[in-house]
């Protein structure tokens, strides 16, 4: 079977795009549900953007904090928040939910839309197409480029048990709003470790089994961009990460990713290591498995004068340790697109657990 997977419906790119917005969330707007939630980095409560949401009065402003990684408890709060403001307005549901943020933002606002129309708590739908109903019309307007969130059919979230996503096709946005403008004033690291996300998407995509034209497609144009940006350096790199971004995240929506990934959800689950950051720790110690993608990442690094954090995981517990490797291995898919079918004779849990005892 092919996979016939479900893309943004809508998409506007271009500096200052974001100035449409208004526009834009009219059309979603009805006399029974007019109200649009807004879901924002809480780093902008004090920044221009604010002045800048296109708010009416029956909105309702969320300030998020991602300082941790999205948890489904978190999930749940922020639909029980919504639920209340619009039963306090004598309204059923908002016509939309708006995120505006870095990939947490954008994973947490999937979520809340899916989870203001499906029962239950969030961590119920962790895994692979076990949401039931559509959810409420969500949008994204990324502040932060490389996750690829504002493509990808997933909202992965941190639960009681696991560090997995929610995949399916009501996950995807109905539209996304791609302002190059709202990228330019990242900080630094934060912008490195995001970019490297996307590269490592890639990398993972172009070297799996999974790969067919139509992912290769995609990466090598997401590759490429993103060698623009972090090797040479090029001025309008704030467009070309917008779009290696979107393009990396497109290519991993026919593929998978791969093994730097599992280890990295490992890291996150158990020492709440930052997605990009756990990324980076580990695709250094992948050479045997991504030979040419580390060594350019390593040239990555250099140029953007980064180090990345070492000995993470030397104060870990043996529990902990183990704990990293179930998390890990639960990600078959990712395992089978880097190592194929045979991968459980090749990954085994000894050698998962001396790949993080390096790190
Ligand atoms: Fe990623």
């Amino acid at each position: 079977m092919f996979r016939n997977f479900k893309t943004v419906e809508r998409i506007v790119f271009g500096r200052g795009c974001f100035n449409q917005l208004d526009d834009i969330l009219s059309v979603q707007r009805s006399a029974a549900s007019p109200a649009v939630v807004f879901l924002v980095d809480d780093v902008f409560t004090d920044k221009p953007l604010k002045d800048r949401l296109p708010l009416h009065a029956e909105d309702l402003l969320i300030w998020v904090n991602v300082d941790d990684e999205p948890k489904t408890k978190y999930v749940d709060q922020l639909t029980a928040q919504v639920h209340q403001g619009m039963a306090a307005a004598d309204m059923q549901l908002p016509c939309g939910v708006i995120g505006i943020g870095g990939g947490s933002t954008m994973d947490l606002s999937k979520a809340v839309a899916l989870m203001l129309t499906n029962p239950g708590s969030s961590a119920d739908y962790q895994g692979w197409d076990l949401i039931k109903q559509p959810a409420v019309y969500h949008a994204a307007v990324p502040t932060l480029s490389g996750t690829g969130s504002e493509v990808s059919r997933t909202t992965v979230l941190t639960g009681p048990e696991k560090k997995l996503g929610i995949n399916s096709d009501y996950t995807v946005f109905d539209q996304v709003v791609l302002d190059p403008e709202l990228v330019a004033d990242a900080p630094r690291k934060q912008r490195f470790y995001t970019g490297m996300d996307c590269y490592i998407h890639c990398i993972e995509s172009l070297t799996g089994t999974y790969l067919n034209a139509f992912s290769q497609a995609y990466g090598e144009k997401a590759l490429g961009l993103c060698r623009k940006v972090f090797l040479d350096l090029h001025p309008d790199s704030d467009d070309q990460l917008m779009m290696a971004s979107f393009f990396g995240g497109m290519s991993i929506a026919y593929s998978q990713v791969g093994v730097c990934h599992a280890l990295s959800y490992g890291l996150s689950f158990v020492l709440g290591v930052h997605h990009g950051v756990g990324n980076s720790i580990a695709f250094d110690y992948l050479e045997e498995f991504y030979p040419q993608g580390v060594s350019e990442f390593r040239e990555m690094l250099q140029k953007a004068g980064i180090d990345i954090p070492r000995d993470v995981v030397s104060g870990a517990t043996d529990a902990q340790i183990e704990k990293m490797v179930d998390v890990a291995l639960i990600l078959e898919p990712l395992w089978e697109n880097a190592l194929g079918r045979d991968w459980a004779r090749v990954m085994t849990r000894d050698r998962i657990r001396k790949l993080y005892e390096q790190m």
